[in-house]
């Protein structure tokens, strides 16, 4: 069935038939009196409904009031201006399983991206394809990106290598395999064994006087009526009062010193440090928010390695604490630059960090330090100080429900738990018409293909993430036989 071109269209077209049809557009008129140039063929299942912002949403960007047929170009999170800071995410992709139209995110502007999906359907693979486009953009908007991606199993340092094994998927996009020069921070018990592959790993650590009374206890588990935590809290007031630069060790000689508490006090509290002195991860100078989140560069800080959640959880607390405060004195900075009040800086960087398994860290039903800072800081006041994030998770039924309210853009995968359906049924937009739950069953099983919600252009598509440059280290182990 083919429309005849500039007509208006209705508000909704049914396709007659119990087979479903397959609807060529070439050129409509859409009820804005903008003429879009829709180059997708959409197949529709049987009875299927299709509504007009799904039709323009296809055609958006193809503004252009000649009759000319142009290339859609389609950028997701942007209202207006086409070209320049965009991330290749993927295409269109029609329920008969054919690609059409690329389809771009934003970089520009800060963003909270929701990544979602069961296990296994594409959520890793998809923030590597978004750090990977990271990687290739020009140089003059990469530079003014720092991103840091908190790799909690591991899965991103491959990107240093090329996607050999999808080859052939690669080469029908036009595309090679390649791979990227991303910066790897690592504890510094692991840097050896990366340096052994010839991968130049970078050694984190975390400043002793940035760790706070309440960080500690929750590292060791102990409530902070318990007594160790309160000889621990004493000594830890009162060596931040002297300085900002102490060791593990000069906290121990503290507590020795301490004739407040008792010696199975204080043996205990000497013991939990010397076991998070074992970590080597704590020092007394840190690594800096200068050398963590650097300009044009993706760093990806691999905490794999790391012996227990509670300290994953410090770290990420600790340090996207740290950059939002350094992003809130550059956003000062530069206003003060604005006016006039300032020599011109290096401009207002945008700072993206990505977590994988976010239900870890912003869990729905109990609450942790990297929750609170992620939370009321990132998400509720990110933006003037240009933080984006983008948060993966199998879950979002076990994620704190406020994420999904702060998210401007959803790709979620396949889905089939009703009650993370329903979670994602909750924050349906009101511009999203029908049910989430068909449209997450029409997408099918096909890995990599995703449900995307715009908040911007206000507007719903499926799409399929395209495959990676480099080496995917989340891929499923197999036995072959
Ligand atoms: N866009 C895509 N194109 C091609 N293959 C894909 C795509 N996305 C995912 N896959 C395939 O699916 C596999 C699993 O993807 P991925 O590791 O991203 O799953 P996941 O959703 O992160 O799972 P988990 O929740 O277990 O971490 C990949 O190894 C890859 O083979
Ligand atoms: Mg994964």
């Amino acid at each position: 069935m083919v429309l005849d071109p500039c007509v208006y269209l209705p508000d909704e077209i049914k396709v007659d038939g119990s087979e479903g049809g397959l609807l060529t557009f070439t050129k409509c008129c859409l009820p804005d009196n903008k003429l879009y140039n829709i180059l997708e063929h959409i197949y529709f299942a049987e009875n299927a409904t299709v509504n007009v912002w799904e039709i323009s949403a296809m055609g958006r960007q193809s503004t252009q009031e000649s009759s000319s047929i142009t290339e859609t170009h389609y950028v997701v999170g942007r209202r207006g201006k086409t070209d320049g800071g965009t991330l290749t995410l993927g295409r269109y992709y029609a329920l008969d399983g054919s690609l059409g139209a690329q389809v771009f995110l934003d970089v520009t502007r800060p963003h909270v991206v929701f990544i979602c999906g069961k296990r296994g359907y594409g959520k890793s693979y998809s923030i590597g394809v978004l750090l990977e486009e990271i990687c290739r953009l020009k140089d003059v908007v990469r530079e003014r990106l720092g991103v840091i991606v908190v790799d909690t199993l591991g899965v991103f340092w491959t990107m240093h290598f090329p996607n050999v094994a999808e080859k052939t998927q690669l080469a029908r996009g036009g595309s090679e395999p390649q791979g990227f020069p991303v910066r790897l921070l690592v504890p510094m018990k692991t840097v050896a064994e990366f340096r052994q592959q010839s991968i130049d790993a970078v050694s984190f650590s975390l400043r002793v006087a940035s760790v706070s009374a309440a960080h500690w206890c929750h590292l060791f588990g102990v409530k902070s009526t318990d007594p160790i935590s309160i000889t621990l809290s004493r000594a830890v007031l009162s060596m931040q009062a002297r300085s900002d630069c102490f060791s593990i060790h000069d906290l121990v000689v503290r507590i020795q010193q301490d004739d407040r508490a008792s010696d199975l006090v204080k043996t205990a509290a000497e013991n939990f440090l010397a076991v998070a002195d074992s970590w080597k991860i704590f020092n007394a100078k840190g690594l800096a928010v200068t050398d963590l989140v650097k300009r044009g560069v993706v760093s990806i800080l691999d905490l794999s390695s790391l012996p227990s959640q509670p300290l994953k959880d410090v770290v990420v607390s600790l340090i996207s604490e740290a950059i939002f405060e350094a992003q809130v004195q550059a956003r000062r900075a530069y206003e003060e630059e604005k006016v006039g009040l300032m020599t011109e800086t290096a401009g207002l960087p945008l700072v993206w960090l990505a977590v994988d398994e976010a239900q870890v860290f912003i869990p729905r039903d109990h609450d942790t330090l990297s929750k609170e800072v992620l939370l009321t800081e990132w998400m509720r006041q990110g933006r003037q100080p240009g933080l984006s994030l983008i948060l993966a998770t199998q879950r979002p039924s076990a994620l704190e429900p406020e994420v999904l309210s702060h998210a401007d853009i959803i790709v979620c995968h396949r889905l089939t738990a009703q009650e993370d359906i329903d979670m994602l049924g909750l924050v349906r937009p009101t511009y999203m018409r029908g049910d989430i739950a068909e449209s997450i069953k029409k997408m099918g099983d096909e890995k990599g293909v995703a449900l995307l919600v715009d908040d911007t252009s206000e507007s719903v598509h499926v799409i399929k993430v395209r495959p990676r440059m480099s080496r995917h280290g989340g891929g499923e182990p197999e036995i072959i036989l």
